[in-house]
């Protein structure tokens, strides 16, 4: 069978795209140092009161200038962080290092400091781990990015960043 020349040409440059694509696709998933959310730390979303961290979120001094931070996402608060459903805002001193764990109650929510690095999904039976490193006081607003249901725009909370001479950390 003869195959006009063209013909060739063009099979021989489709071929190359299509390892291009291939080759990319990889890099993607695995040369750019990008990773899964890891599945070591799950939850069960239905017993949280039973969860040694989740019955009673908010912040948790863990080291000199070194805070982890509790917070369950649910419709449509988050807690603790909303204050306008009477819940306290996360409250942080400057000149620290804040381990945020986050997971939902319920539906699939966001949790996005806004300002800063942390952005993330609130899945249920998963929790989600970020650091930020805070300096300066401030008032960061936390909005949900994820459609959630009816009220997921009224979905939002607060973090106060403290001098370290205000920080009290009993009002958590
Ligand atoms: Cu929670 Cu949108």
């Amino acid at each position: 069978m003869h195959i006009h020349r063209y013909e060739k040409l063009w099979f021989a440059i489709s071929l190359l795209l299509i390892v291009g694509f291939i080759a990319t696709v990889t890099y993607g998933a695995v040369g750019a140092g990008v990773t899964m959310l890891d599945n070591d730390e799950t939850v069960d979303p239905n017993a949280l009161s039973e969860h040694p961290e989740f019955s009673d979120p908010g912040v948790e001094q863990v080291g000199p200038n070194e805070y982890d931070v509790y917070v369950i996402a649910q419709q449509f608060i988050f807690r603790p962080g909303s204050t306008m459903v009477g819940q306290p805002p996360i409250t942080v001193p400057a000149n620290s290092t804040v381990n945020f764990h986050i997971t939902s109650a319920d539906v699939i929510h966001g949790f996005s400091v806004v300002g800063t690095n942390a952005n993330t999904m609130a899945i249920p039976g998963e929790v989600a781990e970020i650091t930020v490193n805070v300096s300066e006081p401030a008032e960061y607003g936390i909005v949900c990015h994820e459609y959630c249901g009816q009220a997921h725009h009224t979905m939002e909370g607060i973090m106060r960043v403290v001098p370290p001479a205000e920080y009290n950390g009993s009002e958590q």
